[in-house]
């Protein structure tokens, strides 16, 4: 399964969130593949960190990094590696490209990350263009809002939610992600160490990355069962 993870604007949670997706998929037995497409290659010195700790024995699963920050080399690396791989991760940069369409329209699931203040809020309508666009050209293509770094207060939890539940509900080819990370510092210090937030011992941020390995599963099995369905 092809999964990029896209957002108009810089720091939406893309390459935390692919982190967590990422290592979640590993350590479920999954090969993982991530392509590095920012040129400030977070994701690829994350994969380093990660390299140093296995060398200083932490046993971790293995999530293979490439950077792929050079034009056309998405799509080159998604042919050569798509029947390797369990899962692809694409992470992109902040803003349209043409390397980030490609990876778009190379992929079976479109996450798209959002905090819920202002000015992710702000990029909402370029998400919904975007994925019009992109269905019109792949009707499969399944394009999913993921709330991020949401307040751990719990009063607020509930409104946050309701609050990306009703954007969702007035866009056409975008849905709500069946799961959510809050603010935690294990997201910060895993991506300082190489790690994931599941593997850093915090039992809230570990039962928010299985959520959100539920929730990559629950769409493929679904694209599975329509594809079987409509052979
Ligand atoms: N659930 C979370 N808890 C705490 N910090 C988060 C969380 N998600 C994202 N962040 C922080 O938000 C910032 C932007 O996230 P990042 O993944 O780098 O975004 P992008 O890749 O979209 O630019 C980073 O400092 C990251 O640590
Ligand atoms: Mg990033």
């Amino acid at each position: 399964m092809i999964i990029t993870f896209a957002s108009p604007k810089g720091g939406a949670g893309k390459t935390t969130s692919i982190v967590t997706a990422a290592v979640e998929l590993a350590r479920r037995g999954n090969s993982v593949l991530c392509l590095d497409c920012d040129q400030e290659n977070f994701l690829y010195k994350w994969a380093g960190r990660r390299d140093e700790q296995v060398e200083d024995g932490a046993e971790i699963p293995k999530v293979v990094v490439k950077n792929c920050a050079m034009l056309g080399q998405v799509t080159e690396k998604i042919e050569k590696y798509a029947e390797k791989y369990d899962y692809i991760f694409i992470d992109t940069p902040g803003f349209d490209s043409g390397s980030n369409r490609d990876a778009i329209l190379a992929s079976h699931l479109v996450v798209f990350p959002s905090k819920p203040g202002g000015f992710d809020i702000d990029s909402i309508p370029k998400i919904n263009a975007l994925s019009a666009q992109a269905a019109q050209i792949r009707p499969d293509i399944q394009c999913y809002l993921m709330p991020v770094d949401l307040d751990t207060n719990a009063s607020r939890i509930e409104t946050d939610l309701d609050f990306f539940e009703g954007i969702a509900e007035r866009l056409e080819h975008v849905h709500l992600f069946p799961a959510y990370t809050q603010h935690r510092s294990a997201y910060i210090d895993a991506s300082k160490m190489g790690l994931g937030p599941q593997e850093m011992n915090n039992a809230k941020a570990t039962a928010e990355s299985k959520e959100i390995g539920d929730g990559i599963q629950e769409i493929e099995n679904a694209l599975i069962d329509a594809l079987e369905g409509a052979e």
